[in-house]
């Protein structure tokens, strides 16, 4: 996505913030209306209205989730987002980025063939003491290693 698209998302987010409000009530409201404009929430308007409303990321994914009717654009069976941010960063993250598109075959940004995977990056997801954190649909796994995704690479399968 382009920086101007995603600014023009921002703006908009932080409209539908102002016209609903800054309440956690406003939370369903304001996906609704981001799905009805878009077809769907992307991971980064999912952010962005965590930071606007002042909740967690992981929450505003698990309400993604638990709703048929809000989608998030992806195809894939398995979404698999790592956090990018500095402490997961600090973390080794990067080991982690490696051993899944190795794992996957697919770099960041791109879906298996099979539609099984998707992997993409996120920004902080508020697990930062226990880094490199990564969210596979709604779920957070934490403290990951490079053996610990493969494992779990493995109980998905
Ligand atoms: Fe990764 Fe906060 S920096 S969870």
């Amino acid at each position: 996505m382009l920086g101007s698209e995603l600014s023009d998302l921002n703006i908009e987010i932080s409209e539908l913030v102002e016209k609903h409000g800054n309440g956690r009530q406003s939370l369903l409201p304001i996906l609704q209306e981001i799905q009805k404009r878009h077809g769907h929430i992307s991971g980064h308007a999912q952010q962005e209205v965590a930071r606007l409303l002042d909740i967690h990321p992981v929450e505003v994914n698990g309400v993604v989730s638990f709703y048929a009717f809000l989608k998030t654009g992806i195809r894939a069976k398995y979404n698999i987002r790592l956090c990018k941010t500095i402490s997961c960063e600090l973390a080794n993250k990067a080991s982690i980025a490696k051993t899944l598109e190795r794992e996957l075959g697919i770099k960041f940004g791109e879906v298996t063939k099979d539609e099984r995977y998707s992997l993409e990056y996120i920004n902080c997801l508020g697990m930062c003491d226990q880094g490199p954190a990564m969210l596979i649909n709604n779920e957070v796994y934490t403290s990951l290693t490079p053996h610990k995704v493969i494992e779990i690479l493995d109980n998905l399968k």
